[in-house]
């Protein structure tokens, strides 16, 4: 048995597979609790979380992703290192990205997104993803299986974020191709963290939506790109074309893997508990529910950080300027002084709804509606489509002795493989 007070969250292989009892003891011992082995002080409590996520002027966003690693690149010292954050922050990991971003920065960035992500585009983008969602399953229908994963839930979130931003029908295999083969954030196995500071994943995203944009700005089309080329600052100042850029190709990274993440974790609900299957053929109104009840109990965000700029407390506890804090989204979904037997996956669970999978304050999920239509989509159209949906003995073994593998990251909770089978 593990000894839960010698666990390293951030190294441990057995946690990452199963977080969930770790983290239950951490609150146990308090719902904001100093971790030993990095100084994180850790946050599993739903209230102390989203006290957290709403404090803005005590809490830089600038470790959101990379929490302690690699470590400050100074030595806090005094009682507010807001200065310090602002003279390393092109240090900080992705810090040209709008979720590491402080004010006023970040609320200048935020602005832009607001022109692409219009009702009207979300409304188009809701008709595409019908479509294709139709033409994913049609790829494997007929086999009467699938690994899930990569048939059906990886095209099907790069394919949906390519159309939002209008990347042309041509270059779409290729985005399907290389994002198919990017490493998973917050590796426990330490490939995205040994980096040198101040890399950028997304740089090859960031050159195609470069020319995406000049073009349009020396040839002015109506299409989104072309919106957004010639989209202003609120202050009426016009933005450069990298300034532009960042904010759509974030788009990218912030929104497959965690919707590749909800659409697995709920399918195998509806595999695991065939019952569901049919409630939600006979009542589609519920299929809403199910989905949040879906991003409550696998939080595919599986942890956020922030980092105190100032000497503060969060629930009682003192938190000294330069600690790093870890929100910890999918503990806070299971706390149970909010929710109910947090472990039990309930359909009709009447604040569900209230979970914080997107986050709460300033840098709450810019596409959590995308999101949310996403997993409605799926699920509809796969009732549509097959019945019995199950899961496949021989990748999961017999019910009751099932095997499954997650991503081994400690920032990320999600399958890497799901098997199923169904009759079309
Ligand atoms: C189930 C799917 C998703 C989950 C669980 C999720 C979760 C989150 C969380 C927890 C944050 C807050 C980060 C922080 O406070 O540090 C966030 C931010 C963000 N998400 Fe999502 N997300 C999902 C899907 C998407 C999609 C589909 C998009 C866009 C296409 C998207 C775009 C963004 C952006 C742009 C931000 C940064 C907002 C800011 O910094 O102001 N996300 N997401």
């Amino acid at each position: 048995m593990t000894d839960l007070a010698s666990v390293d969250y951030f190294s441990d292989p057995a946690i990452a597979q199963d977080p969930y009892e770790y983290l239950d003891y951490l609150r146990s011992r308090n719902p904001v609790f100093r971790e030993p082995h990095h100084g994180v002080v850790v946050v599993t409590g739903y209230r102390e979380a989203i006290e957290v996520f709403r404090n803005s002027d005590d809490f830089s966003a600038c470790v959101s992703v990379s929490g302690p690693f690699p470590p400050l690149p100074f030595q806090p010292e005094g009682k507010d290192i807001s200065a310090q954050i602002e003279a390393h922050r092109p240090q900080f990991r992705i810090s040209e990205h709008m979720v590491t971003m402080d004010p006023p920065e970040h609320t200048r960035t935020r602005a832009l997104l607001a022109r692409l992500l219009t009702p009207k585009r979300l409304k188009e983008n809701e008709e595409f993803m019908w479509d294709q969602a139709d033409r994913q399953l049609d790829e494997f229908l007929a086999n009467g299986r699938c690994e899930f994963l990569g048939q059906y839930a990886k095209p099907f979130a790069t394919l949906v974020i390519a159309d939002l931003l209008g990347v042309p029908d041509g270059d779409r295999d290729e985005f399907r191709a290389r994002l198919a083969g990017q490493t998973t954030p917050g590796s426990i196995e330490g490939s995205m963290y040994q980096d040198a500071p101040g890399t950028n994943p997304l740089e090859w995203l960031d050159d195609t939506f470069s020319a995406y944009i000049s073009d349009r700005r020396k040839k002015p089309r109506n299409d989104i790109l072309g919106i957004l080329a010639s989209t202003l600052y609120p202050d009426g100042s016009e933005p450069s074309v990298i300034e532009l850029v960042r904010p759509a190709t974030f788009l990218f990274a912030a929104g497959q893997e965690t919707v590749t993440k909800l659409l697995s974790a709920a399918v195998r609900v509806l595999a695991e508990q065939p019952e569901y299957q049919r409630i939600l053929r006979e009542d589609r109104s519920l299929i809403a529910g199910f989905m949040e009840e879906s991003l409550r109990i696998e939080s595919p965000t599986k942890v956020d950080f922030r980092l105190a700029r100032t000497h503060t407390t969060v629930g009682g506890v003192d938190v000294p300027a330069g600690t790093v804090v870890m929100l910890c989204i999918g503990a806070a979904n299971r706390d149970p002084r909010k929710f109910e037997d947090p472990d039990d996956f309930q359909l009709y669970r009447r604040n569900a709804r209230e979970h914080i999978a997107f986050g709460r304050g300033i840098h709450t999920c810019a596409g959590a509606p995308l999101a949310r239509v996403e997993g409605q989509v799926t699920l509809n159209r796969l009732l549509d489509r097959v019945i019995d949906i199950t899961i496949d003995e021989t990748f999961h073994g017999p019910a009751g002795d099932r095997s499954y593998q997650y991503e081994p990251t400690f920032l990320l909770r999600g399958l890497r493989e799901l098997h199923i089978a169904f009759s079309a």
